[in-house]
């Protein structure tokens, strides 16, 4: 009677896990699949359960075929990088996320395996942009240079590793915003290049200012860079160059009056001289 009922215990056990295996839901999918993008360095990342599962992604762009990712074939990580992968940039792909059994079977097609789409993304017009660099110089009292430094992406032709500008050329702009230290009015200019000249500030008022890539040809979503810290310049009149150029002027003023000290104590030294010899000689 007991090993009737274990009999039918371990039968009914059985039946249970050859349904799970057989179904599909006990194959882990890919969730919750999503693109991170900085700079042009492009991953795709995904959730899903413990299994011995692995995955292969492939991707497609428009409506062409699909094309194994040469770095994710088969890997137990659920992330893959696509930055070397996605190119040209400016195209939109599709990724296709594989779950493959860990032991490879040979007689099944990948069509018939549990996959999991992503969403499309174009790596142009949606990267984010981390912040910029920028350098504040004081030209006179009413005019300021922003220097502003690309950051690199991960992106390289040949050897070369790109700069944004490299990547966007002319989409790329830089949104300056400036104000008065202490001030809660700001003002914003778009700038075409690197450098930025700002004219008519007020004289001898300190400055602040910050920068962020601005790509007004992107979606409204993507067209802002990261902000950069600001950096503020000091109002003209406490000038450290002016102070230095005060002290040249003094140390150069004492050094030419101790000449022309000098100059006139040697000479009438020699003077007395001449004339106690010319009166002793001629006796
Ligand atoms: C870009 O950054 C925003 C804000 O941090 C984030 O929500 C978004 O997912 C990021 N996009 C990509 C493609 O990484
Ligand atoms: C997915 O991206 C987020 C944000 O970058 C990261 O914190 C997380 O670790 C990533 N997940 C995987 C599985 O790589
Ligand atoms: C701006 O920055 C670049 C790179 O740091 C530098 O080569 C250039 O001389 C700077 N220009 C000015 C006006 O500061």
């Amino acid at each position: 009677m007991a090993s009737l009922k274990t009999g039918l215990y371990l039968g009914v056990c059985l039946c249970a896990w050859i349904i799970t295996t057989a179904d599909d839901n006990g194959v882990p999918r890919a969730e919750n699949v999503r693109w991170v993008s900085l700079d042009f360095k492009t991953i795709l990342n995904w959730t899903t359960e413990a299994s011995d599962h692995v995955f292969t992604v492939r991707y497609s762009s428009d409506d062409s075929d699909w094309t194994d990712s040469d770095d994710c074939i088969r890997v137990s990580e659920s992330e893959c990088d696509l930055t070397h992968t996605l190119k040209p940039l400016n195209r939109p792909y599709s990724a296709d996320i594989i779950t493959e059994p860990a032991i490879m079977d040979y007689d099944i097609s990948l069509e018939m395996l549990t996959h999991e789409y992503s969403s499309v993304f174009n790596p142009y017009l949606e990267s984010n942009i981390s912040a910029v660099n920028i350098i504040v110089e004081a030209l006179d009292e009413s005019t300021v240079i922003v220097n502003i430094t690309d950051p690199l992406t991960s992106v390289h032709h040949y050897d070369k590793q790109l700069s944004l500008r490299d990547i966007l050329k002319k989409d790329l702009k830089y949104k300056i915003t400036y104000y008065k230290s202490g001030s809660t009015g700001k003002r914003d200019i778009i700038s075409d290049t690197n450098m930025a000249v700002l004219s008519q500030l007020d004289a001898g008022q300190s400055y602040c200012f910050m920068a962020a890539a601005f790509i007004p040809s992107r979606p409204k979503r993507t067209q802002h860079g990261a902000w950069s810290v600001h950096q503020c310049i000091p109002g003209g009149k406490n000038n450290p160059l002016n102070l230095g150029v005060w002290v040249g002027a003094v140390f150069i003023l004492l050094t030419v009056l101790f000449i022309i000290v000098m100059v006139t104590v040697l000479c009438c030294r020699c003077c007395r001289q001449r004339n106690t010899s010319q009166s002793s000689a001629p006796v």
